[in-house]
């Protein structure tokens, strides 16, 4: 269904190219590079224009037939739905987990909200842990809690308790721009219940709702060397804006590791990062993680030497990830789009967001290799000051520090997931919402759109929907 649609997108524009000059070879990707004098190509060459539902959901259109073959085989698995084992069909769920499938939290490859009133939780989860010394990042990962791990598994199988049930409160904060616009924020505040062993008083709770999965393979080829040229950490250009790079522990290699994905950077590596969720998320295990996410409490059913979900699973979902196409943007040359474009350099905001970034080479996704892209993110961590904090060290993230996140695609949150909620924990109820919770090195940017005229802050936004 989706190659299908690839397919007839191809079409179309490989007519539209004919139409215009029979003459010219109809090289589709030579052709992407050329157009994209006005940034809208925002995945090089796996970028494709649909701003419809399935906007996230489609696969690079530069994949090889092989290539997207593997694809295909990686998106089955994604929404493969386990259950208790044993069973013939995708076994080994739990014996505690948050879901059941990759896309039941990444529902439409798009991002996971909080729960509605009465609601329980879908796609928002909460990491915990006990607190280190000082609550200063030391580098190293968030220490366990007895009994829980360093997450909530809110759901079990069948005669298995639970770890507990989430409560989230808001309360609202006002809050006035110049002109005299009042906004409200809300600020979620989450209790842990039912709990199966006692919960020590101390505990760090983070939560984290699921974010998009699309344009990952172009952020893991991204080099090193590129991502570190905007790392400032002790801020030597006096621009208020440091950027930190976190280093995390490698699995596979064995040895600490630049940290890319996750609201903390918190993991190396898609292969890593999936296989955490598998373990994590769905108490699936790999050959990366082997023992049970319940080992050492009395959930543990049996303790596993094969793994639930083969290497070649684990293969073909990573590459999943790595080659989903970014959406193109949209309206770019609407004349309050490139104003609000202009304001959001102005604003600072693009120090952090990097519009514009390179990939390297990633190993055996060709694909997403040499690039040029716009994700506007540096993938490094900020400051974002105390109301965003959640008071958790993750490695060399403290407790108020979180990766800048990628805004492609955010202005079709609202067509492909129907909500409009960001930021980490999904607080912001809109884009504007999301802008006036940043803080810290980002409190020069949150005041220049304070200062800014309704019409200003109209096109920043009519910019954001656009990318
Ligand atoms: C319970 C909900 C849930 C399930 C199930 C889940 N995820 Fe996630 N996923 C999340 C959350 C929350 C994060 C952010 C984690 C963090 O910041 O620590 C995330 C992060 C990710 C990321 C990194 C995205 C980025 O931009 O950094 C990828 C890739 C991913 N998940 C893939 C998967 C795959 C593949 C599966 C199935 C094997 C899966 N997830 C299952 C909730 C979920
Ligand atoms: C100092 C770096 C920095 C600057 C400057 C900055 N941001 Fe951000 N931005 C971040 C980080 C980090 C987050 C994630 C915070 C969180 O989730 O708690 C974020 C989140 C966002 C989000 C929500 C993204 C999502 O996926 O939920 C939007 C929208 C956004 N920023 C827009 C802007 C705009 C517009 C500006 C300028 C007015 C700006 N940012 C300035 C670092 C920055």
């Amino acid at each position: 269904m989706k190659y299908f649609h690839t397919v007839l997108y191809l079409t179309v524009l490989v007519s539209i190219l004919i139409g215009c000059n029979s003459e010219q070879p109809t090289n589709i990707l030579n052709s992407n590079a050329s157009i994209d004098s006005t940034g809208a190509l925002s995945g090089g060459d796996t970028t494709i224009f649909d701003a419809s539902s399935h906007a996230f959901s489609i696969p690079a259109p530069n994949l090889s037939a092989a290539a997207l073959e593997k694809h295909l085989e990686g998106d089955v698995e994604f929404e493969a739905v386990f259950v208790t084992a044993p069973a013939v069909v995708n076994p080994g769920l739990g014996p505690i987990y948050n879901n059941v499938s990759c896309i039941n939290c990444h529902s439409r490859d798009g991002r996971g909200r909080p729960p509605g009133v009465n609601e329980g939780l879908v796609s928002l989860l909460l990491r915990l842990s006990l607190p280190k010394n000082d609550n200063m990042a030391d580098g190293k990962p968030p220490i366990p809690v007895p009994g829980y791990g360093r997450q909530l598994n809110n759901r079990a199988i069948v005669g298995t308790p639970a770890e507990g049930t989430v409560k989230i409160e808001y309360s609202e904060q006002p809050l006035t721009t110049e002109d005299g616009t009042r906004v409200h924020l809300r600020y979620p505040n989450y209790t842990i219940t039912n709990t199966y062993h006692p919960l020590p008083e101390n505990v760090e709770v983070s939560p984290r709702v699921a974010p998009v999965v699309f344009g990952l393979g172009l952020l893991e080829a991204i080099p090193e060397s590129t991502i570190l040229t905007y790392a400032d950490e002790i801020d030597v250009n006096g621009d208020g804006i440091s950027g930190k790079p976190n280093y995390v522990w490698d699995v596979v290699k064995k040895r600490y590791a630049l940290g890319r994905f996750g609201w903390k950077a918190n993991q190396p590596t898609l292969l890593q990062q999936v296989a955490s969720a598998y373990h994590d998320d769905m108490g699936v295990t790999t050959s990366l993680f082997l023992i049970e996410n319940s080992a050492g409490q009395p959930q543990l059913t049996e303790n596993r030497t094969t793994p639930e979900v083969s290497d070649e699973i684990l293969d073909v979902v990573t590459f999943y990830v790595q080659t989903l196409a970014v959406p193109a943007r949209r309206n770019v040359d609407d004349p309050q789009v490139m104003h609000g474009e202009q304001l959001f350099a102005q604003a600072q905001c693009a120090s952090c967001h990097i519009p514009t970034l390179r990939t390297g080479v990633l190993s055996g996704v060709p694909s997403v290799s040499n690039q040029t892209i716009h994700p506007y993110t540096d993938l490094l961590l900020h400051d974002m000051g105390h109301g965003l904090a959640d008071n958790r060290p993750d490695f060399h993230a403290s407790g108020t520090e979180w990766r800048t996140p990628p805004l492609w695609g955010i202005g079709l949150v609202r067509t492909v997931n129907g909500h409009t909620n960001f930021l980490h924990d999904g607080r912001a109820r809109n884009l504007m919402e999301a802008i006036l919770w940043h803080g810290g090195e980002a409190e020069k940017s949150r005041q220049a759109v304070l200062e800014m005229s309704k019409a200003e802050r109209d096109a920043l936004i009519a910019f954001l929907e656009s990318l």
